[in-house]
């Protein structure tokens, strides 16, 4: 494919490319944003999550050709004014993670969910980030999380 231009976190990257190269590759092997993991690589697991145009997208199964025209942001661009993001800080508080593998998808998941809906129900969490899989089971803290960084978000103030 040569060379593809992409908008990462904020920054116009030039990066050579193949044509058949997904997203996820070119993040963690050209760009080495390694925040962005690989899980299952089938679109199953969540964990390559990230932001495509605001949208929560899996990186595995995108080509890089297809992001060439969109704003990416990763899990080292979702920081808000050089400080932990709302959502960042919310899974911190709560302790929303055992392993860690699959909390970049999550908290990019749950960033692109607030963006969209600033008050979400029980029920709107669980099916936003249905996709996303803990193998480590701490989903009760991950729920928390989401909803306590709603909170953070409508209220301005941590809670
Ligand atoms: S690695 Fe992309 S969904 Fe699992
Ligand atoms: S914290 Fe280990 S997979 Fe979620």
């Amino acid at each position: 494919m040569g060379e593809v231009v992409l908008n990462v976190n904020g920054a116009r990257l030039r990066v050579d490319a193949l044509a058949e190269e997904t997203l996820l590759s070119v993040l963690r092997d050209r760009l080495n944003l390694t925040g962005t993991k690989y899980g299952c690589g089938e679109g199953q697991c969540g964990a390559c999550t990230v932001l495509l145009d605001g949208h929560a997208v899996r990186s595995c199964l995108t080509p890089v050709a297809s992001a060439a025209n969109a704003k990416i942001v990763t899990i080292e661009g979702v920081e808000e004014n050089g400080a932990l993001s709302s959502v960042q800080q919310a899974f911190l508080d709560e302790g929303a993670f055992q392993c860690g593998y699959c909390t970049s998808g999550m908290i990019l998941s749950a960033t692109a969910l607030l963006r969209q809906e600033h008050d979400p129900s029980e029920a709107q969490i669980v099916a936003a980030m249905d996709g996303n899989i803990c193998r480590c089971g701490t989903y009760p803290r991950i729920l928390k999380a989401v909803k306590r960084a709603a909170r953070i978000q409508t209220s301005g103030a941590s809670r």
